[in-house]
């Protein structure tokens, strides 16, 4: 029985330790930084989404689309909670295609709180053929997307390194250690200072990779908090009904018990 167990043991170690070597054979282990938005009691921390619009807006934008968010979005409560007015002066720096007018023509006007954001490029096509072949994937959901979800964004942003030696890379083509492969069509689009944060925080890549993570976490989810706060509110209430109905069961057996 002994020599049983024992082979059981080391069969189950085996398969453990070979199937976690494996899967490290292909992606390096996710980076976790400590997010404010994981747990039960998860909050977005409001000044990390506005710093992720910073990043998103200078840096990403330029290739990467957020076709399900709207301008009205960033102040809206549960998000970045800019003010509303902050958030109109944030739309009306953006231009958009509006018409026809009574001519019958196409416009452009500055952009208004109910318009999506403005994207980089007029269609899939027309991005791929900008970026080497490689289409920048519309950020919305993008969290939701990819397996390891913040977590991964996070880790491939800080993902750059030297190939190994043995690895060929092609021209517009990078070593990132979490991509599937290790080989990504986007350089390394963060470095140390890239921005000035209207905040004053100091822009380390580690900062904007965490910052626009954040800004992705919630756009991919803007409902999370409602949603704790009613979860939590459910609980409590379960609680309570549990606490009564077993009140009320005592009561009416106990006239039962006391007859027995
Ligand atoms: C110069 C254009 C450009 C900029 C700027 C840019 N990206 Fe990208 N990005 C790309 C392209 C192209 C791809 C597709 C790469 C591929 O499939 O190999 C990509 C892919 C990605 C992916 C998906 C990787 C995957 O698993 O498929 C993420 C995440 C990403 N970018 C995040 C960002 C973030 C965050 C920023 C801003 C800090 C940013 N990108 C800025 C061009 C860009």
């Amino acid at each position: 029985m002994r020599k049983f167990f024992n082979i059981t043991f080391t069969l189950v170690f085996l398969l453990f330790f070979g199937f976690n070597s494996m899967a490290a054979e292909k992606t390096a282990k996710l980076l976790s930084p400590e997010w404010s938005f994981k747990g039960f009691f998860g909050k977005f921390d409001k000044a990390s989404l506005q710093r992720g619009y910073q990043v998103y807006t200078e840096v990403c934008s330029a290739c990467h689309s957020m076709k399900y968010l709207s301008y009205r979005n960033l102040y809206e409560p549960g998000g970045p909670e800019f003010s509303e007015n902050q958030a109109k002066a944030i739309a009306s720096n953006f231009e958009v295609i509006d018409g026809p007018n009574s001519e019958g023509e196409m416009f452009t006007r500055p952009a208004k709180l109910s318009d999506k954001f403005v994207m980089p490029y007029e269609n899939v096509q027309a991005a791929t053929a900008a970026n080497g072949g490689a289409y920048p994937p519309d950020m919305s959901v993008l969290v939701k997307a990819r397996k390891g979800g913040a977590n991964y964004i996070y880790s491939l942003l800080l993902g750059y390194d030297d190939p190994p030696a043995d690895m060929e890379l092609d021209d517009g083509v990078y070593y990132n250690k979490y991509m599937y492969g290790n080989k990504i069509k986007m350089s390394s689009p963060l470095s140390d200072g890239l921005i000035e944060y209207i905040d004053g925080t100091e822009s380390t890549t580690q900062q904007m990779a965490k910052d626009v993570t954040t800004f992705l976490a919630w756009s991919a989810e803007p409902h999370l908090e409602t949603r704790h706060k009613t979860g939590f509110r459910v609980i409590i209430y379960l609680i309570i009904l549990t606490i009564l109905v077993y009140l009320s069961m005592k009561k009416i057996w106990s006239r039962v018990e006391n007859k027995i």
